[in-house]
């Protein structure tokens, strides 16, 4: 039924101030205040705008940016608070990093989920398990009082050193896209505001504060900008975060080309631009060029913005664009219309998630003569090696740090690895999930000892003494560094060296925010890569290696043979660093390791020429042929798999440009799960790196099963944007098709020509 306009409207009071609103507006239990925007039928645009016409100047300045980090009477503790408006019903923005799971849970005295990093998740390549991660993380937002996530990581691996690659999607931005359009559809559904970043191009951290990335529009659209593309054409998510470093010589948070053209005019996105905390530069550049709201306080948007709105500097319209696009978002959520009080999380639940994403994640990158599964039967003594695996597994470090449940289990001192400033100043932190006891558990009656791995010796003599050793080695990431080489730190090659010499059935289980190079590999059996697997990584790996769980993640990013490989001989940064050898990670980062917008001014600015261009991961080994160690989209299985029958066509519609459809035959004797990919080739003309992946399937498929796929795939996926019109363009011509388990390992192929 309709509401009445008139009658509905209660003014509790003139308008408030911040505080005011703080102290009269308890979390998650806004005062009911209904109003003609109150009827649930219309559009949330057509609600925002009844809304904001009741709206004074000082209101929409309260709402278009923040007051503090985890401050103020009513903020819930997390890392951003906009209180709400109390006269008229406005819920406050209570904002939560939440990447892998919803943090400073345990420093609020509350209860959350360690998730999987976010490459693990990833590396399921399952939009489905994307969307459960989402419902999840949403649920316990909402349960902690939060409206708001900070989250949807989707910048592209594009410097495989980068200290943030944990909490990000890969290498290829279509499956980056489809995947964040999951998790924050689902995340949404919860009532959570949602937000994709670090938009665009913040691929690195070092200097993140005063780099200025360097790269040509086409490139650009391709390759950084094409996940947030894809996302909010899938799902009308409300917020993106514009990052800290300089695109093509604007910064990202007053880059008019990235938020007025690309986002809002092109994309024709609808939420609201957050800045990144501390990234706004100015008032009037800023809001003229499409940031709708400052994070965390409002030294740029509070009241210096109202300011300029009563000179006339920034017209009044755009103030209201940024708060309608606010208040729209909030209605699209239901968080007007569905209140719920804070509560506990379902940890049970929380765990079960964590666990399965950790099993599917997980990568069988090698498996000499069968070595895995172990035979929980047969075996009779194990070596566990290195990485602390006796108490718990390790997490990606800075703002998406979630709390260890009961606290890190690797005392501080006992840390090897950890860099100067840890990473946002904190040690790493272990998740207590032994692999060592889940190992045990697997075979009660085995003889299970464990080695520190801090001394190849003693490393290789526990190993000479067991039948099997497994050696965990790791390397740490987090925000605010970059890693300086993909070399495993702490002489830890040495001690898989010795390890191996040792023992002729030695597995190692890598646990790392991206690729490391293994200079060790023709002398291991096996090697898995688990990530940082989250709190039930321990249990998620033995299975994995005994074969309750049969492995089915894929590579969603490049494992080059050597870092001379890589398009960039290190990670840009300011000359001073660069001169001197490249510094440690925390000075490389020009003044910004732990801290957040800091650092501005203390190096002179420098340039991030990414002169790889279109060549990103997987399509600059193609393009420059050069053999990685292991390849985009490899993943190994205890069982395999047979492709056939590939059949493509033109598409019937506008929303697919082709039809591809071929058949997968589980041709070994134990279940498992695939992950066909498809490729293709563009029209030579087009100037476009080897191939693209622009299709794939997850199949479950029992021993001997077949089952036939059938995929559309999206014209955007195979077009190339022009720069003269400034548009997309499905090439005409001769279009190769290519589809097997693998970047690397393609059987079938066909080719198809696309006519105007
Ligand atoms: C990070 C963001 C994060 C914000 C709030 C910044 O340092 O770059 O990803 O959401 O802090 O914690």
């Amino acid at each position: 039924m309709r509401l009445s306009t008139a009658v509905l409207v209660f003014f509790a009071s003139t308008a408030a101030t911040a505080s005011e609103s703080a102290a009269q507006f308890p979390q998650q239990q806004p005062q009911r205040v209904t109003g003609p925007w109150s009827d649930s039928t219309l559009s949330p645009d057509r609600r925002a705008e009844l809304l904001l016409a009741q709206m004074t100047l000082d209101e929409k300045i309260a709402l278009v940016h923040g007051s503090g980090m985890r401050s103020g009477g009513g903020s819930n503790g997390g890392a951003g608070y906009v209180p709400g408006i109390p006269r008229l019903g406005i819920p406050a923005l209570q904002m939560a990093d939440a990447v892998v799971g919803v943090t400073r849970g345990a420093q609020m005295g509350r209860y959350s989920t360690p998730f999987p990093s976010q490459l693990a998740i990833s590396s399921t390549w399952d939009v489905r398990g994307a969307c459960e991660i989402g419902t999840t993380i949403g649920d316990e937002l909402f349960d902690q009082g939060y409206t708001m996530s900070l989250a949807g990581g989707v910048n592209i691996t594009r410097e495989p050193r980068n200290g943030r690659n944990f909490e990000y999607k890969g290498e290829d931005p279509i499956l980056a896209g489809k995947l964040v359009a999951s998790e924050m559809r689902c995340l949404q559904a919860r009532g959570i505001l949602g937000d994709i970043k670090h938009f665009a191009a913040n691929d690195q951290e070092t200097g993140r504060n005063i780099g200025n990335v360097i790269l040509d529009e086409r490139s650009l659209r391709e390759t950084d900008l094409l996940p947030f593309e894809i996302a909010l054409r899938e799902t009308d998510i409300s917020a993106v975060m514009c990052s800290y470093n300089k695109v093509n010589t604007d910064w990202a948070c007053e880059n008019s080309y990235l938020m007025n053209e690309f986002l809002k005019k092109a994309v024709g996105f609808k939420g609201f631009v957050i800045s990144d905390w501390g990234g706004t530069h100015s008032t009037m550049k800023a809001a003229l060029a499409g940031l709708d709201m400052e994070e965390p306080g409002g030294g740029y948007f509070g009241d210096s913005l109202k300011a300029a709105v009563q000179r006339g500097d920034v017209p009044a319209a755009r103030l209201d664009d940024m708060v309608k696009r606010i208040l729209r978002s909030q209605f699209a959520v239901g968080q007007f219309d569905r209140q719920r009080a804070r509560t506990v999380p379902n940890v049970f639940a929380g765990l079960e998630v964590a666990q399965r994403a950790a099993e599917r994640g997980a990568v069988l990158l090698k498996n000499a003569n069968h070595r895995l599964p172990i035979s929980a039967a047969r075996v009779r003594s194990i070596a566990i090696i290195g990485s602390h695996a006796d108490v718990g597994v390790l997490s990606g470090g800075g703002s998406s740090q979630v709390d260890a449940p009961g606290g890190n289990p690797v005392a501080a001192a006992a840390v090897t690895n950890a860099p100067a400033g840890g990473g946002f100043g904190r040690v790493p932190t272990w998740y207590p999930s032994s692999p060592l006891r889940a190992i045990q558990a697997k075979a009660p009656r085995a003889k299970v000892t464990f080695d520190a791995g801090t001394d190849p010796s003693a490393a290789a003599a526990a190993a000479r003494a067991a039948e099997v050793a497994i050696v965990f080695v790791n390397q740490h990431t987090s925000e605010g560094r970059d890693v300086t080489s993909l070399t495993l730190p702490d002489n830890q090659d040495a001690v898989v060296a010795a390890v191996a010499a040792a023992n002729p059935r030695t597995i190692v289980v890598l646990e790392s925010g991206g690729a490391v190079t293994m200079p060790w590999i023709d002398r291991v059996s096996a090697v898995l890569a688990a990530w940082y697997p989250g709190i039930r990584g321990g249990e998620a790996i033995a299975n994995l290696l005994f074969g309750d769980v049969n492995p089915s993640g894929k590579l969603v990013l490049t494992f080059p043979k050597s870092q001379t490989d890589l398009p960039h001989a290190s990670v840009f940064g300011p000359a001073a660093a660069v001169a001197s050898g490249g510094g440690s990670p925390a000075t490389q980062a020009g003044g910004v390791a732990g801290g957040r917008g800091g650092g501005r001014g203390a190096t002179p600015p420098f340039d991030i020429p990414y002169t790889e261009g279109l060549k990103v991961g997987y399509k600059w080994y193609d393009a420059e042929g050069k053999t990685p160690l292991f390849a985009f989209g490899h993943g190994l299985s205890y069982t395999t798999y047979a492709y056939s029958g590939l059949h493509v066509e033109p598409g019937t519609s506008q929303s697919a440009a082709a039809a591809v459809s071929f058949t997968v035959k589980n041709t070994g004797t134990r279940a498992g799960r695939e992950i066909a990919q498809v490729y293709a080739s563009l029209p030579a003309s087009t100037g476009e790196p080897p191939k693209r992946l622009i299709a794939w399937d997850v199949i479950d498929l029992d021993a001997g099963e077949s089952k036939t796929v059938r995929l559309a795939v999206d014209p955007l996926f195979l077009s190339v944007f022009d720069t003269s019109t400034h548009a997309w363009r499905l090439p005409v011509g001769q279009y190769t098709i290519r589809v097997g388990g693998s970047s690397a390992t393609l059987p079938l192929s066909s080719t198809i020509a696309l006519q105007r």
